[in-house]
This record gives structure tokens, C-alpha cells and sequence, in this order.
């Protein structure tokens, strides 16, 4: 039995941003309070939808302080902005930051305490204001998640707060506003999109339905990575991770992930690196720990990249599928290890005693305990140099 939901409207295409302000007039929206971080406001994407949101005449405020990690410390401050201004829509533009800092705002504008209360999944009772989330980075597919995941600055925890309610209506997917992404940002969230599509993929809660849109995923994402980093003024490269980092949300959205995402939340909180930074470290040895447990899905993997897998025996086809993704990451140029970000040997068996509470570990094709969690991190401290 399976079932695939899907309650987000979403507007794909070249320019469809400057649909924005009509858009946020056509769900009823009075006042919008703009969220999304300071990257973004001075990288000049927002004037086309600034632009759309004044010709609606919609009275608006930007809270331009989403961090990089973004905190509950922000989410209260958002919502301080939003009371204020007593906007009744909220518009997060950004990666997953700010979107995820959107999704909490419309949350806390309506429900009593603090966002934290509410960890879990299903805990936010009175439906949030709408939300609609503009990616300007093609990885989160936050867009289209029911997760905001936020770290208390306070204490480096991290945690994720979930819900159907918390979904964006609507997505507006733009691949021109990722046009002046930088090669590296580029390269780290275009992995991210990549580990989600395989993970779900992978993962033993896969279901046809998912089972193609991560096929697709990985197929958009493996033909235009690499154009996307080393070339990033080409739109169609630029559509394809785009469009692919949502594909790929649609799958995960309903089948979880795996241990590679297991572990990027704890080395995310303690070591602060960056998200997709992080999985790219974990993806290859993750894989290589998943091989005798998914060995067909990897083969399809390695031939979705283009390796040769005719007349090997099929774990050496699957570990084809190894081979690809390191070839990619060092083309990329993430060829980083857990070392560069400070971590060392030690560190690791306090990082997956809390990554195997990661409810992504239940859904891992591979049976997995904490000893395992140290050995797939130890073999990512060196990297691929
Ligand atoms: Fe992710």
C-alpha cells in the first residue's frame, strides 16, 4: 500500500517569477511579507518580482536576514515583522533557508509558542498562513517539502519541523533567477538535488510513483551538473537542475531519505557545513555501504550516468554507479573530506549516535547501527584528493 499526495501548485518555467505579484493577489494575499536572505537581496534577483508586486498593488516588507543555517532566532524575528505589518501572505525567495524560514513565519503568525514546540511531524494545528516559495537555488526542493528544517543558534541543535499544512501553495520555479549562482554554490546544491533523488530512490519506502520521478531526477541532474558549475549562463543546464531538484522533492517528499542525510543534520549543526557540501562528503562511501542491498537500483544508477555495465557481474555494475558519482564530484570540484571542516576521528561516534535517531535511517535500503554510521564517516574524513 502506498499513497502520493501532492497539495502544492507549481509554476515552472523561464520568467515565471514575474507572475509573482499576480499570483499572490490571485490566493487572496492583502500584505506579503517578503522573506529571504541578504545574499539574495544584493545579487539584484528580487527587482523583476518586487517589480510584479508593486504593479498588484500589494503593500510588502522584505526580512532580508535569513541565515545561511537558518535559526529560530530568525523565525521570531520574521514573525515579529510579519504581526507588525500584519501581512496575511508570506513569499520566501531563497534556497532552502529562507524557504524554510517562510514556512515557520506562517506557522508561528497563527499558532501559540515557539517554533520549536512544534518539532515532529503533524504538530502545527492551526493552518498556517499561505506560503508561496521562489527557489533561487536548484537543491533544497524545498518548494515542495512539508520540512523546515532550523538550528537553534544557542546550542547547535538542529531539528526539523514537519507538516502537510506547512507546504507551500505555490511554487514559483524560475530557472533564470539561478542564472548568477556561483560554480561552488552550484556544485553543493546541485548534490544535494542528486542525493535526494538517489536516496528515495534507494530507499526500501520507494513506490512507482516516486521510483519515476527520481529516475528523472537523476537523469535531468547527471546530463547538466556539470554544465550548470562550469558553464552557469546556460539556461537549459540551468532548467534541468532546477527542474530536477523539484522532480527529485516530489519523490523524497513522500519516501524519506537515507543515511547520507542521516548524518548531514548533525554535521551540519556541530561542524556548520554547509548542506549540500556535507552530503556530497557522505554520498560515495554511503553508496559503497548500500551496494549489497540495492545492487540492481545501483546498476540502473551507474547506466543512468552513462557507465558501461555490459557483461560485468552485477556488484561490479553497481559499483560502477561509485565510480560515477566520484567522477562527477571531482569534475564539480568537491572533492573535500570531513577533515577540511575540522572533523576528526573522535568526533565521530557522538555525530552518528545522533544521526541514527534520523528517521532516514529506517527507510535506508541497508540495515545500519551506529558502528556502521563511524565507519561510512570515517571513510569520508580524507575525500576524493
Ligand atoms: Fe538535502
Amino acid at each position: 500500500m502506498f499513497t502520493y499526495k501532492m497539495p502544492t501548485e507549481l509554476f515552472v518555467g523561464r520568467g515565471s517569477s514575474k507572475q509573482t505579484g499576480e499570483k499572490l493577489k490571485g490566493l487572496g494575499g492583502t500584505r506579503v511579507i517578503l522573506i529571504t536572505d541578504n545574499g539574495v537581496l544584493q545579487a539584484g534577483i528580487l527587482s523583476g518580482i518586487e517589480e510584479s508586486i508593486k504593479s498588484a498593488e500589494l503593500p510588502y516588507v522584505i526580512f532580508h536576514e535569513v541565515e545561511p543555517e537558518p535559526t529560530i532566532q530568525g523565525v521570531e524575528a520574521a514573525t515579529r515583522m510579519l504581526k507588525e505589518f500584519s501581512a496575511d501572505i508570506v513569499l520566501g525567495i531563497g534556497g532552502g533557508s529562507s524557504m524554510d524560514t517562510a514556512k515557520a513565519v506562517a506557522a508561528m503568525a497563527v499558532n501559540e509558542g515557539k517554533i520549536f514546540d512544534y518539532v515532529g511531524f503533524g504538530l502545527v494545528k492551526k493552518q498556517p498562513l499561505p506560503i508561496v516559495a521562489v527557489p533561487t537555488t536548484a537543491g533544497t526542493g524545498s518548494e515542495a517539502t512539508f520540512w523546515s528544517v532550523l538550528a537553534d543558534k544557542t546550542n547547535d541543535i538542529k531539528a526539523s519541523v514537519g507538516g502537510w499544512n506547512i507546504m507551500p501553495v505555490l511554487a514559483i520555479v524560475d530557472p533564470e533567477l539561478t542564472l548568477s549562482l556561483p560554480p561552488r554554490v552550484t556544485a553543493a546544491t546541485g548534490m544535494d538535488a542528486l542525493c535526494h533523488a538517489m536516496e528515495s530512490y534507494v530507499a526500501k519506502s520507494t513506490q512507482p510513483i516516486s521510483e519515476g520521478m527520481s529516475i528523472r531526477a537523476m537523469e535531468m541532474i547527471a546530463r547538466s551538473l556539470r554544465r550548470a558549475v562550469n558553464r552557469g549562463d546556460d539556461i537549459e543546464a540551468r532548467e534541468d537542475m532546477l527542474v530536477g531538484s523539484l522532480v527529485a522533492a516530489l519523490a523524497f517528499n513522500v519516501t524519506r531519505l537515507g543515511l547520507s542525510h542521516a548524518l548531514a543534520i548533525p554535521f551540519g549543526a556541530h561542524f556548520h557545513i554547509p548542506h549540500g557540501v556535507i552530503n556530497a562528503i557522505l554520498l560515495p562511501w554511503v553508496m559503497e555501504y548500500n551496494l549489497p542491498a540495492a545492487t540492481e537500483k545501483y546498476i540502473t544508477i551507474a547506466k543512468i550516468f552513462g557507465e558501461n555495465v555490459d557483461g560485468l557481474a552485477p556488484c561490479d555494475g553497481a559499483k560502477k554507479a561509485v565510480d560515477a558519482v566520484k567522477k562527477l564530484l571531482s569534475d564539480i570540484g568537491l572533492t573535500e573530506g570531513l577533515k577540511d571542516w575540522k572533523v576528526t576521528e573522535g568526533d565521530l561516534e557522538k555525530i552518528a549516535k545522533e544521526g541514527i535517531l534520523s528517521g532516514n535511517v529506517a527507510v535506508n535500503p541497508r540495515l545500519a547501527g551506529v558502528k556502521d554510521l563511524v565507519e561510512i564517516s570515517r571513510r569520508a574524513l580524507n575525500g576524493l584528493k
